[in-house]
């Protein structure tokens, strides 16, 4: 039997994706998972497929968000919305779209963690996971979508040390590229999404990463694992590569 056997999650951004994913393997371990997400429908047959609790809410709406989660007794918080408004181009971004980077996956965060953090502490244990991105610890051309994943990089370190001594684990899970719709939510133009979109290369699955998610929510309660990067053997990140044969530098 798994130790998440009865325990409760919640996961953001549940109607897709790694969320939807991530949501069937933690109820698929006995979770009592409540999902949320902003599209009602693709709820309902998330529900409907998982036995998942389902709320729509915008994330962004912090009253909603805090009021819902001030409700419930929070095992696991998996802060998973996110979005890449703007990551195309910076410098062309609509400003709408900085805004609502950084609102999604910075600030809906903080007050998501803010309001299931009291009750963890008072039982002297729970899970705060963050959906970083290789984007956070790497450089890359995403300006704003990588500062939104660099704040939840530090977030993660700095909440460790707020509580450590509570009970309350944290982890940082930083995918590279994940197929998900991640990109058609991101980039409106379609030349500029499918550019971005067609990488050639085998890239993650949601479900690896909703296995990460578990493996780190599974993990014995002395055990916290702190950061999870998963990138897809063909990719990788970081600095240059001096190739002696070609005599360039990829
Ligand atoms: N795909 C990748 O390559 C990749 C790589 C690294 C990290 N990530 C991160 O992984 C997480 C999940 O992304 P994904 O790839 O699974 O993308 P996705 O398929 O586009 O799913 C995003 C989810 O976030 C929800 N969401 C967006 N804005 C929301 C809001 N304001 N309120 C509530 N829910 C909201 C969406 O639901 P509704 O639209 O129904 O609200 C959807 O369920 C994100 O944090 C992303 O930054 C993705």
């Amino acid at each position: 039997m798994s130790t998440l056997e009865g325990r409760t999650a919640v996961v953001t951004g549940a109607s897709a994706g790694i969320g939807a994913a991530t949501v069937a393997t933690l109820a698929d371990r006995g979770m009592h998972v409540h999902a949320l997400a902003r599209r009602a429908d693709r709820l309902a047959e998330l529900a409907e497929a998982t036995g998942c609790t389902t709320h729509q809410v915008d994330v962004r709406d912090h009253d909603a968000l805090r009021g819902l989660l001030g409700g419930l007794e929070v095992d696991v918080l998996v802060n998973n919305a996110g979005v890449g408004r703007g990551i195309a181009s910076f410098a062309e971004a609509d400003p709408a779209d900085l805004d609502q980077t950084i609102d999604t996956n910075v600030s809906a965060v903080l007050h998501a963690c803010h309001a299931v953090l009291p009750g963890m502490i008072e039982r002297g244990r729970g899970h705060l996971v963050l959906l970083g991105s290789t984007a956070g610890l790497h450089a890359l051309p995403t300006t704003v979508y990588g500062a939104s994943k660099g704040a939840i990089h530090m977030m993660t370190a700095n909440l460790r040390l707020d509580l450590v001594g509570t009970g309350v684990r944290v982890t940082e899970v930083c995918p590279g590229r994940v197929t998900t719709e991640f990109y058609d939510a991101a980039i409106d133009d379609p030349e500029q999404r499918a550019g971005l979109q067609q990488t050639g290369i085998s890239e993650l699955t949601s479900w690896d990463v909703a296995d990460a998610i578990a493996y780190a929510v599974e993990a014995p309660w002395h055990v916290n694992v702190t950061t999870i990067e998963l990138q897809p053997t063909e990719q990788t990140y970081g600095g240059s590569r001096f190739d002696p044969v070609e005599g360039r530098t990829p």
